[in-house]
């Protein structure tokens, strides 16, 4: 059995972090791509020798470029990326009436741009590995569906330059798919749950370990699914 690789970007703490510890334990090969070589050394080495680092900031064509170029060096393929690293800044990210422009280019930057750049940078990885899988971590807070529906409680969640980042990875993900179906690359957005992480102060409920348990739940299933909005319990609506 070829060993399968997988990188996760933003993978020095929270889901990112706990993505990977269990990766690692069911035998993959881990890249921790993160944008703060410290953190990121400091992390691949709590997961031992299957675990690697790789500097990577998503919000810079230069460090992403040069990451695959780094990674090119020591791999030749790819089986799962996931496009983890993300931003909600919650001081700033206002309504949709006074937000500051400011605070909309850099969300989706990093949210939507930074998972384009990733992608772009190692879908030639991707395409030699037998299974290529791509995950766009996401939130149901860019699903359209739930914000128009007002018994779901996420028409009161009007965080626009994050939800709208998401919207935006959403249709990444279905175009993306759509495209890749004949390669038979699967490509995927997924919401975490609402997850105890630095993002939202540890508000909330689910732990990052139960979070990554159910990535797990999708990561080894093996059957062809693409183009869906997955949550621990099914899925989303686009
Ligand atoms: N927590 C939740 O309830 C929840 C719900 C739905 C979706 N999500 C999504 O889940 C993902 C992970 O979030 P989290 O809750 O685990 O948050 P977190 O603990 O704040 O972790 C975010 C990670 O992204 C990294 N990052 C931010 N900007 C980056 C950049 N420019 N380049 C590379 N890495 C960057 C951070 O690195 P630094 O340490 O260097 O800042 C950190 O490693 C995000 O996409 C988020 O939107 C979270």
């Amino acid at each position: 059995m070829k060993q399968k690789i997988a990188l996760v970007t933003g993978s020095n703490k929270g889901i990112g972090f706990a993505v990977a510890k269990e990766l690692i334990s069911a035998n993959y090969e881990v890249w921790l791509a993160t944008r703060n070589s410290e953190l990121g050394q400091k992390a691949a080495s709590e997961l031992g020798e299957n675990a690697h680092f790789i500097n990577l900031d998503v919000a810079s064509d230069e460090s992403v470029l040069a990451a695959a170029k780094e990674f090119a060096t020591k791999r030749d393929y790819l089986d799962l990326l996931i496009n983890n690293a993300g931003i909600y800044q919650t001081e700033l990210d206002t309504t949709a009436q006074t937000i500051d422009l400011k605070t909309i280019h850099y969300t989706f930057d990093v949210n939507f741009l930074g998972p384009i750049r990733v992608t772009q940078a190692f879908l030639p990885f991707i395409k030699k590995s037998a299974a290529g899988n791509i995950l766009n971590v996401s939130s149901g807070l860019g699903s359209l569906g739930l914000q128009l529906d007002p018994t779901t409680g996420f028409d009161q969640m009007n965080i626009f330059a994050y939800n709208a980042s998401k919207t935006a990875l959403n249709a990444f993900s279905v175009i993306l798919s759509n495209e890749l179906k004949k390669s038979r690359i699967k490509v995927n957005s997924i919401c975490p749950g609402y997850v105890a992480t630095d993002l939202n102060g540890h508000s909330g409920p689910l732990t990052t370990e139960e979070s990554a348990k159910g990535f797990m739940k999708f990561i080894l299933n093996d059957d062809f699914i693409t183009g869906r909005f997955i949550m621990k319990d099914g899925e989303y609506p686009w």
